[in-house]
């Protein structure tokens, strides 16, 4: 099948990439250039594990091309929507201009019969408004969401839990889902769910997912925040009640909290999106896992401050990681680089690193120092930060760290290391929600 995907960014880059390995032909579109010209030489404009391999693949087999100019979606059957849909700077909202903008751009050029398949994540009740447009060009539009997670996104695509169509009941719905079966042929052949419904359901399937994720690691920061006026251990804690297999224990991980350019965009958009329908009582909890949320990070900084006793100003404190979690480059509402800079507006010798992210950080917020190399950021360190838990940070080992540091304290602040082991090479170890 001949497939254009508009919008290049984390989602659209791998979901063109996925449909080519799945033996579609597909054009790429973005508006910029450098994103395109990175994608057309098979390499990813972003870190993406498994990534790479797919671009290269695609593009070298010849299924998979890459272009600024709309036209070169004339003669695709299935055109996907994969813009960023951010929050508005100063608003709860989502922005949708990037989606409106792309169904502008893709009007002109679409045929009788096409499917438009949206992807991004949108307020519900915008397919509708948007398939009103697209019908008048005779073409027809479905609700595809997308739940894939960074640093999993190929297997994500390729492998999902479920697949989810949103479609209009009728003739054009059935032939919309026809379609969208032919796209997923091999996906749907091993088993995998799929759900046909509506396209209001379909959308907030999206949004109700990452709101449930959201306010699951909202509740077990709570529980820190009263394990650590208790004296209790949350990560114990959070080990027993995820033995209940209606609970489960993912997605249990205490710590700094959740970032990225989903969850917390999102359950705000959900929460704008609420208010507008007059059902803002039905999720105003949402508000209160952004706070509990927020307030994690604040405890971070306090730690930190507190670890360095009155005077912080130009004391040394290694920040290990920025990104918004490991396996990913992203610093979209990263707790890491934003606890990483307000040390720094503290007038604290932020020494900052990552695998990934230091260029993306650096972008955001120049002002920090930061290394290449988790020992470069340790060497003299007075206070360690564990803020992003990466596997080479994991594994750090207390006796060869503390022979690099000049003051043995570290903050685990996403609740990955073993205290004991921390403990007995002579470090103050602090969690979040441990003893
Ligand atoms: C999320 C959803 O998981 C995905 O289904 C959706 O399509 C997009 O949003 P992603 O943003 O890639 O994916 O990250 P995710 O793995 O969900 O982690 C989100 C944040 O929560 C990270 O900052 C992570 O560190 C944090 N987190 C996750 C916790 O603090 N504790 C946990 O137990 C799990």
């Amino acid at each position: 099948m001949r497939i254009s995907v508009i919008g290049c960014g984390y989602l659209g880059a791998v979901h063109a990439a996925a449909m080519a390995e799945l033996g579609h032909d597909v054009v790429g579109v973005d508006v910029d250039e450098r994103k395109i010209d990175a994608l057309r030489a098979g390499s990813a404009p972003f870190f993406e594990p498994g990534l790479p391999e797919l671009l290269s693949s695609g593009v070298s087999s010849g299924r998979l091309t890459f272009t600024t100019d709309f036209a070169d979606v004339a003669g695709s059957t299935v055109h996907f929507v994969a813009v960023g849909t951010p929050q508005r700077p100063g608003e709860l909202a989502a922005d949708l201009s990037y989606v409106e903008a792309a169904i502008d751009s893709l009007l002109p050029h679409l045929s009788a019969g096409d499917l438009v398949v949206g992807k991004s994540t949108v307020p519900v009740g915008t397919a509708a408004r948007l398939a009103e447009r697209v019908r008048t060009v005779g073409a027809e539009l479905a609700w595809n969401p997308e739940f894939l997670r960074e640093g999993f996104a190929v297997k994500d695509t390729l492998e999902p839990d479920r697949l989810v169509y949103g479609i209009p009941a009728g003739d054009t719905g059935e032939r919309a889902r026809a379609l969208l079966d032919e796209v997923y042929a091999s996906i749907l052949a091993r088993d995998t769910p799929l759900v046909v419904t509506d396209y209001a359901t379909a959308e907030l399937v999206k949004v109700s997912a990452n709101a449930f994720l959201a306010t699951k690691i909202s509740f077990i920061n709570a529980m820190a925040e009263i394990a650590e006026a208790t004296g209790a251990d949350v990560t114990t804690l959070a080990d027993a009640i995820g033995f209940d297999a209606r609970i489960g224990r993912r997605f249990l991980n205490a710590g700094v909290g959740f970032g990225g350019g989903c969850l917390p965009k999102d359950i705000r958009a959900f929460t704008a999106r609420a208010e507008e329908l007059g059902k803002g009582e039905a999720v105003a909890f949402l508000k209160e896992v952004d706070k509990i949320n927020l307030r994690r990070r604040d405890r971070v900084v306090e730690l930190v401050t507190a670890s360095l006793s009155d005077d912080t100003a130009g004391r040394k404190v290694a920040v290990l990681g920025l990104a918004f979690k490991p396996e990913s480059d992203d610093i979209r509402d990263s707790p890491a680089l934003d606890v990483a800079t307000r040390l720094g507006k503290l007038g604290i010798r932020v020494v900052a690193t990552d695998p990934e992210a230091i260029d993306n950080a650096r972008r955001v917020n120049p002002a920090l120092e930061y290394v290449a190399t988790a020992d470069e950021a340790l060497q003299d360190a007075e206070v360690v930060l564990i803020v992003t838990e990466w596997r080479e940070y994991r594994d750090l080992d207390p006796e060869r760290t503390g022979t690099l540091v000049s003051g043995r304290t570290i903050i685990d602040a996403r609740n990955v290391l073993d205290p004991a082991a921390w403990r007995a090479a002579g470090w103050t170890y602090r969690g979040l929600g441990r003893p």
